[in-house]
């Protein structure tokens, strides 16, 4: 309540334009053309004696005292009412919104017949036929639901105008089959129009692209009782051949099965009009796997600290056991996990390796990084002491003292901030700073 007052105040200095006493109901008006409206003039001060005229009136309208009645047939309508006395002569206008919804909106590809290609540009074009008013107007682009971009128009004409929009689109194997569309929407208010004018009919795109499979490789282990098949979406539908090195003939089919093959490396390969994409299958056999699982699978770990890794049976085993020259484990019948465990680990050159014994025995290494960081690093200028002089070549030199192991080793080269080289070491010395 308390906020209301002010407010109402607000609202009669608006409603009196100013010192002009004159009320026009409604304050504007949005009509489509060929409807019909109605408006009031009149005066908010009752003391005086006033005279109102319409001006724009003309003979496809009706009037009676001060209310006018209007046939929406002339776009270019301007009203305006008139105040007399003798104490004033002021006027003031009724803004008047014709609009129109298109008769058609269509979308069409520009300079294109056929199938789209996956990568390349094309530009899509929306013809709205028959609009008004255009810099109300708006073309919405989608793809399916998702609105990719709209277009606005700042031209400004009150009469209906064709226009067309265009939006470029790059489209990607996703898109195939895609439906765009493009919608004009008027943004009129509540008296405008409440929806959109849709494209008649939505632009399937139909999109070439090549094969391309999800992997490059693919192990199968033989007699798992698998079939594999190589089959990728492509358009159009790609052919298939699979060949290894070990076989003279190719197999011209997209399905392998794995009981049927040798173990060896399969490729098969999907070739479509726009190329061609390979995949490879390994396929391995039972005994060449070891039923084993190191935990982590490898261990990097500073020279003097600890370590441990768990080697876990995946079969039921007559055997587990981790050899080693520190932290072994005798082979033990009843555990299905061991784990190999030093608490102060020194030995440069350990090759722990975890084995098992099911139908015969295997064993599985585990790499171990050992690494050591600098004990010092000093920098030194070869052969000089003393200030140096300007333009004359000087050799800098780097110290690291006890590091290891030096292939993982980067010398960095700094002046203030600024990283001037770096040095690796590609010698693959033994695991000894
Ligand atoms: C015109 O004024 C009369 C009385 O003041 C009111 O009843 C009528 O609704 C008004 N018409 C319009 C279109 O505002
Ligand atoms: C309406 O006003 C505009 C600009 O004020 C003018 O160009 C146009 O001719 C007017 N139309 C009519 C029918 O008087
Ligand atoms: C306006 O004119 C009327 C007569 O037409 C007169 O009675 C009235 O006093 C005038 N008002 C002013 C403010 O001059
Ligand atoms: C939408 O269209 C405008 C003008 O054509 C363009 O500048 C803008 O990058 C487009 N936006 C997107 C998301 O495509
Ligand atoms: C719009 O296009 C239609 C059909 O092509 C044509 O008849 C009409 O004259 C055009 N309107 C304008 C304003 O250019
Ligand atoms: C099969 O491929 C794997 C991985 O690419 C490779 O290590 C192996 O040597 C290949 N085997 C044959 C028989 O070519
Ligand atoms: C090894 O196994 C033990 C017991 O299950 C577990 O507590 C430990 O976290 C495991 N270590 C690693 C490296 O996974
Ligand atoms: C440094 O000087 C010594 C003797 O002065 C010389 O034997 C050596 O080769 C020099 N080293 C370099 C890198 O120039
Ligand atoms: C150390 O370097 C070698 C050779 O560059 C690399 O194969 C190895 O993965 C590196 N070790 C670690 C722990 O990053
Ligand atoms: C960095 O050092 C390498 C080998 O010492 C040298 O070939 C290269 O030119 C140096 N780069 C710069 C930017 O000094």
């Amino acid at each position: 309540m308390l906020l209301l007052q002010p407010l109402i105040g607000l609202l009669l200095i608006s409603l009196a334009h100013g010192d002009c006493p004159i009320l026009i109901s409604p304050v504007d008006v949005v009509v489509e053309y060929g409807d019909s409206f109605s408006a009031n003039c009149s005066s908010t001060d009752e003391t005086i004696q006033f005279g109102l005229s319409w001006d724009g009136y003309d003979e496809t309208m009706k009037k009676t005292e001060d209310d006018i009645f209007v046939d929406v047939t002339n776009w270019e309508m301007n009203l305006t009412c008139y105040m007399y006395s003798n104490k004033t002569k002021c006027s003031q206008g009724l803004p008047v919104t014709i609009y129109k919804t298109p008769d058609s909106v269509s979308i069409s590809i520009v300079n294109h017949r056929g199938p789209m290609i996956e990568g390349q540009q094309y530009e899509l074009q929306c013809d709205i036929y028959n609009v008004a008013p255009v810099q109300e107007l708006t073309v919405k682009w989608y793809k399916g639901q998702t609105l990719l971009n709209q277009t606005t128009f700042t031209e400004d004409n009150k009469s209906p105008v064709n226009e067309t929009a265009t939006l470029q689109i790059r489209p990607d194997r996703t898109d195939d089959g895609a439906q765009y569309r493009c919608e004009a929407e008027l943004d009129l208010g509540e008296d405008g129009p409440q929806y959109p004018t849709e494209s008649l009919q939505p632009l399937s795109a139909e999109l070439h692209y090549t094969p391309k499979p999800s992997s490059s490789t693919e192990t199968i282990i033989k007699n798992d009782e698998v079939t594999r098949t190589c089959t990728v979406k492509a358009n159009p539908a790609p052919t298939y051949t699979s060949h290894s090195e070990h076989l003279k003939e190719e197999i011209s089919s997209s399905v392998l099965q794995s009981p049927t093959l040798s173990p060896g490396n399969y490729t098969c390969t999907a070739t479509n009009s726009l190329g061609s994409d390979s995949k490879v299958f390994i396929i391995e056999s039972k005994e060449s796997r070891c039923p084993i699982q190191l935990v982590p699978w490898r261990a990097v770990v500073r020279y003097g600290d600890s370590v441990a890794v768990n080697c876990s049976a995946t079969v039921p085993h007559k055997g587990l056991g981790w050899e080693a020259s520190e932290g072994g484990v005798p082979m033990t019948k009843d555990k299905k996990m061991i784990t190999w465990r030093v608490s102060h680990l020194t030995e440069w050159d350990i090759q722990p390796y975890c084995y098992i014994n099911h139908e015969k025995q295997c064993q599985v290494e585990l790499p171990v990084t050992i690494y050591k960081t600098p004990d010092s690093v000093s920098i030194s200028i070869v052969n000089h002491s003393g200030p140096m002089i300007e333009g004359q070549q000087y050799e800098l030199q780097c110290d690291v003292q006890d590091v290891a192991p030096v292939q993982n080793l980067t010398v960095k080269w700094y002046k203030g901030q600024t990283l001037l080289n770096q040095t690796t070491f590609t010698e693959v010395l033994l695991h000894k700073p």
